[in-house]
């Protein structure tokens, strides 16, 4: 049996490097040997995008994309399909984790200095999966045709009627009518069960390909491929499988447990991660108390809504999320990691990091009075982060790197 196997391995390898890929991600793919916690959201990142495919895949065997359908086909998933209703809670569970993992997986690149030269094209792969990710779950968050997936609807895609000359051209164009309908609903359906998640996955791979020629950041922020052996090979490297799959497996491990307790046990979160208005079917008559995106999207929801202006906030909510692209350029430290960095760097990430949850905290709260004036507060500081970097970064004090990992 082991003969026949070795022998298939063999034929297929004769005309398809399957060996030298394997070699080249893993077997000899050589990672630093210092990779923390804050190393493991990557595998998570792709662990949680197989579970959204395969879950959205048996999910759309039973849905029906269409105003008339949608609500109730989502109701007889839950009720009537066998295993429906775990299918639907990992998908829409799957999702909250889907950004939690990548947020904390952003968060280590902002500690590490991972954006930074050789890696510029990892983190910007990295931040158009970002936009992308934005884009998949909101058009999957109007399928189920409740009441907060089509105000929601309503409220980003009216939008781009901010945007002069263009704007209601643009809403319309979007829409496919003169309102939100079963167009809109059949062509979010298209983008999210195929065109989106086809360029994720895309994505994805670029991200992963251009990460294995460059090499991992590590904790220390060393170039470990400075210092080879004779045999070629880092000294500070090891061998990405089996020692770093195995610590990465008991990542998965620690992560499912989690996942599944939020599952089993409280899939909704509070209405945090499947709103209550979303329990009622979409009304056009009757707008919901409160309109509040998914937790997700609350802190450039705070900022959008924090600005009077319908076109600057537009203009402001667009620029709180594309801005981070301009990171690698924007950082002028000699230093990566946050270690080797002086205090400047170390308050300012520590405020951006208050402002971003404060400013997703304010985003569920009422847009009036005391909040606004936060969220305005909080917003300062997000974009202070970005656009002060270069003067931050070149006046603060860092301290000696290391040659080697210590
Ligand atoms: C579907 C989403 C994503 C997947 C599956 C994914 C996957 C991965 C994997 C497997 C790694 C190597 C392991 C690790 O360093 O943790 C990695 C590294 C990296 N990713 Fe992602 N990623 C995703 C999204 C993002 C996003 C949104 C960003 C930032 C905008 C990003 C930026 C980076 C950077 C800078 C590295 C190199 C880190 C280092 O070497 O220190 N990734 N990614």
């Amino acid at each position: 049996m082991n003969n026949l196997l070795i022998g298939l391995r063999d034929w297929v390898d004769a005309r398809l490097p399957i060996m030298r890929a394997w070699d080249t991600h893993m077997g000899k793919y050589y990672a630093p040997k210092n990779f923390n916690f804050w190393y493991f959201f990557g595998v998570l990142s792709l662990l949680v995008l197989v579970n959204q495919l395969l879950t959205g895949i048996w999910l759309t065997m039973s849905y029906n994309p269409s105003q008339e359908g949608a609500f109730a086909s989502v109701e007889y998933i839950m009720r009537d399909v066998d295993y429906g209703w775990i299918l639907r809670y990992m998908h829409s569970t799957g999702a909250s984790a889907f950004f939690l993992v990548v947020y904390l997986h952003m968060f280590r690149a902002l500690l590490y200095g991972s954006y930074k030269k050789p890696r510029e094209l990892i983190w910007i792969f990295g931040m158009l999966i970002f936009v992308i990710l934005m884009a998949e779950a909101f058009v999957g968050y109007v399928l189920p045709w409740g009441q907060m997936s089509y105000w929601g609807a309503q409220v980003i895609i009216s939008l781009f009627g901010a945007l002069p000359v263009v704007g209601d051209p643009l809403v319309e164009w979007i829409r496919g009518d003169y309102s939100i309908s079963d167009i809109t609903l059949n062509r979010f359906f298209a983008l999210h069960v195929i065109a989106v998640p086809l360029a994720l996955v895309m994505l994805v791979v670029m991200h992963i390909l251009a990460l294995h020629e460059t090499g991992s950041n590590n904790p220390d922020g060393i170039e470990i491929k400075e210092h080879k052996g004779p045999d070629g090979v880092p000294l500070d490297g090891v061998a990405f499988h089996p020692y770093h799959t195995s610590k990465d497996l008991v990542a998965i491990i620690v992560f499912l447990m989690v996942f599944s307790f939020v599952l089993f046990f409280a899939p909704e979160m509070g209405g945090y991660f499947l709103e209550y208005a979303n329990f009622e079917p979409a009304n056009i008559k009757a707008t919901p108390e409160h309109i509040a995106p998914v937790w997700y999207f609350t802190p450039f929801y705070a900022i959008l809504r924090a600005v009077p202006d319908k076109l600057w906030g537009f203009i402001l909510f667009g620029l709180s999320v594309v801005l981070p692209v301009f990171l690698p350029w924007l950082d002028r430290a000699r230093v990566k990691s946050i270690r080797y960095r002086g205090w400047i760097y170390k308050s300012a990430l520590t405020l951006f990091v208050i402002s971003f949850i404060s400013l997703g905290w304010l985003g569920v709260q009422p847009a009036e009075g005391i909040y606004v004036l936060a969220a305005r507060i909080f917003a300062v500081i997000y974009f202070a982060f970005f656009l002060l970097m270069p003067y931050y970064t070149t006046i603060d004090k860092t301290k000696p790197v290391p040659d080697r990992v210590v």
